[in-house]
């Protein structure tokens, strides 16, 4: 291990010797994913998965960590031994409440509490990344800044969390994070693949509440009340033409109303429609246009059937934006740390990532890390109780983070 021969990656030799600490550390990379996934924890409850997460880092000699940031949030700092900037690795930590049934003999012990959305692989990953990290500390240019998440899925109501309160309580200062870097796993994408997109890769995430106020009547009498319960119909009906009619056809936009809530009888027409749902889009001005678009239609429609709408448009989760020029660089790591021909483009996502918070205060890169292996029925999409994943996969993740933040100091160096 030298240190680096040209300015624009590190060399091939560290590539060397991260893929030989990480066969190292393989096997426990393996046994905390499965300590993890034997105990889920839900968003802001992540009290156990934080302190094994500090524990772990102090034991391998983290140089700096920090807990109880954002709740249960871990963030920690690998210093290098040369002077250099700051990247960051992102892993979040919360479980679903799901039941699970799976039948792993490390299926969760914790009773409707469930990993399936592999944030026990990421967790586990960059504990692994950061045992790498730490036995290449003297080569490093720069500092490694750690961050282990919590409340990735959504606090519960009432409650602040995740990647917003991470960083409003600083977890991107001291020392400034000049680029972060996070990954998912896929069920979808083949194991020892990974797929990113430049551009929007998830949905701006927008959380719809609306409630139609009318007069109640009997049923058989509804031109002595003011029927809310048709309005309601005539509003969801009229929402999805908004993607149909009013916005660029060639921009995704989708408009979901999964609760419907009335609460009269089969001869009572009630005085309220209570209607929930979400509101998807890739682009921040698409989005802007649809929520411009959406209130007049829901205030418009109510009004034309005499009744009176209140909406709270709630704003759940910005556009997960990569950046193109870290992207660029970051697609040339990953293609030389796995090979080319595992590194491909994916369709953006329709679901959230609240990483998108990261990377609208500094220069971020999210990519995918295929989990999918049929032979081993690794094939259930996420938030699934049946989602199992090739854990044949992770070594591939550790190694992709350590020389994502590797190559960015090694590059970003020459420029100092
Ligand atoms: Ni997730």
């Amino acid at each position: 291990m030298s240190t680096i021969g040209q300015a624009s990656a590190a060399g091939a030799e560290w590539r060397e010797e991260v893929q030989r600490l990480t066969g190292q550390i393989a096997p426990d990379v393996v046994q905390w994913r499965r300590d993890f996934h034997a105990h889920p924890e839900l968003s802001n409850r992540e009290e156990r998965t934080a302190r094994v997460v500090a524990e772990q880092l102090r034991a391998m000699g983290v140089d700096d960590v920090r807990t109880d940031v954002a709740r249960h949030g871990v963030v920690a700092l690998i210093r290098g031994r040369r002077p250099g900037r700051t990247v960051a690795l992102r892993a979040d930590m919360d479980a679903l409440p799901i039941e699970e049934e799976t039948g792993l003999p490390f299926a969760s012990q914790n009773a409707r509490v469930m990993h399936a959305c592999g944030h026990d692989a990421h967790t586990a990953i960059l504990l692994g990344a950061a045992k790498v990290l730490v036995a290449m500390r003297e080569h490093i240019p720069g500092s490694v800044k750690l961050l282990f998440q919590p409340a990735e899925e959504g606090p519960p109501a009432g409650e602040e969390g995740g990647a917003k309160l991470m960083i409003q309580e600083g977890a991107l200062e001291n020392p400034p994070v000049a680029a972060i870097f996070g990954l998912h796993i896929n069920p979808e994408l083949e194991s020892g693949k990974v797929s990113y997109r430049f551009g929007g890769m998830m949905a701006a995430v927008d959380r719809i509440r609306i409630v139609v106020t009318g007069k109640q009547s009997h049923g058989g009498m509804p031109w002595q009340g003011v029927d809310p319960v048709v309005a309601s119909a005539h509003i969801i009906t009229a929402l999805q033409a908004i993607p149909a009619r009013h916005i660029d056809a060639r921009q995704p936009v989708v408009i979901s109303i999964g609760v419907v809530r009335a609460e009269g009888a089969w001869n009572i027409i009630p005085d309220q429609v209570e209607l929930l749902g979400t509101v998807r889009t890739l682009d921040p001005e698409i989005r802007r246009q649809v929520a411009e678009q959406f209130h007049r239609t829901v205030r418009q429609t109510a009004a034309a059937h005499g009744t009176k709408a209140e909406i709270a448009y709630g704003d759940y989760g910005p556009v997960l934006l990569n950046d193109a020029t870290l992207g660029a660089q970051a697609v040339k790591t990953l293609q030389r740390a796995i090979g080319s021909e595992n590194v491909g483009e994916t369709r953006p996502l329709m679901g959230g990532e609240d990483f998108a918070h990261y990377a609208l205060k500094t220069p971020g890169f999210f990519f995918f890390l295929g989990v999918r292996n049929e032979q081993i029925g690794a094939v259930h999409a996420l938030h699934t109780p049946q989602m199992v994943l090739d854990e044949a996969a992770l070594p591939l993740g550790v190694r992709a983070m350590a020389m994502l933040a590797l190559d960015y100091l090694a590059h970003n160096q020459a420029s100092e």
